[in-house]
């Protein structure tokens, strides 16, 4: 897959439609409708109904997806102890594998371990952990995705206090880790992307915005440019 690190610090942030606001009976349709507008990364929201309280998909849906589309697949787990899954998911053609730090007592580890295999590794906070708890996970990711809604489900409102949390990742990250990616989760629209962008975010997800707008290929475009 393309070296996405190569775009750490452009000014022009990568977009990641989160295929959990797709037609699940038109998987592969919606994927290409996705591919066609312009989108970077397939962003996958993988719930268990423990860590949070929804369930998605699991392996065979990436393992399936993985065929119709060369779009790196962001694979965001949302489940209690994925180190029980690591190998599942890659072995299903994850690209990019983000863990929350709140879901797992040995995420050192298991960060090392996805990195092991070849793949990019990614920490995950929810809207209520310090930022600051990365500290030492930072060393180990590639990427790190800030939540700014409370994990679970599309279609939710920003929580405003995530501007100033990536603010201070993106601080925390140049110190740390300069070449880790930000990645920002939950509720972004073309009225906030403007100032998400300003506070640093290298890779924005957006589900609702991009599935409901009558024409995605622009809805991508204007999220890329405003
Ligand atoms: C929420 C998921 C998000 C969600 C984003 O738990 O992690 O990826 O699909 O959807 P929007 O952009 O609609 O908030
Ligand atoms: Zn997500």
């Amino acid at each position: 897959m393309e070296n996405l690190n190569t775009n750490k610090r452009h000014e022009i942030p990568l977009i990641a439609p989160s295929i959990l606001s797709a037609d699940f009976s038109n998987i592969a349709l919606d994927i290409r409708r996705m591919e066609e507008a312009g989108a970077d990364i397939l962003h996958c929201d993988v719930m268990d109904g423990i860590f949070v309280p929804n369930i998605t998909f699991g392996p065979k849906f990436i393992k399936d997806i993985r065929k119709v589309t060369k779009l790196p697949l962001d694979v965001h787990l949302m489940i209690t102890k994925p180190e029980r899954y690591i190998d599942s998911f890659i072995d299903a053609g994850a690209d990019y594998l983000t863990i929350h730090y709140e879901a797992t007592d040995i995420l050192l580890p298991t960060l090392e371990k996805i990195k092991n295999r070849g793949i990019k590794a990614g920490t995950v906070i929810s809207p209520d952990t310090p930022v600051d708890v990365l500290k030492e996970a930072l060393v180990l990711s590639d990427i790190v995705l800030l939540m700014s809604v409370y994990p679970g489900f599309g279609g939710q409102k920003f929580i405003e206090k995530s501007l100033s949390r990536l603010e201070e990742l993106v601080a925390l990250a140049k110190e740390i880790s300069p070449n880790c990616l930000i990645e920002i989760d939950g509720g972004v629209t073309l009225e906030n992307a403007s100032a998400i962008k300003k506070a640093g975010a290298d890779i924005l997800v957006a589900g609702n915005t991009v599935f409901t707008s009558p024409n995605p290929k622009q809805t991508i475009a204007e999220l890329k440019s405003i």
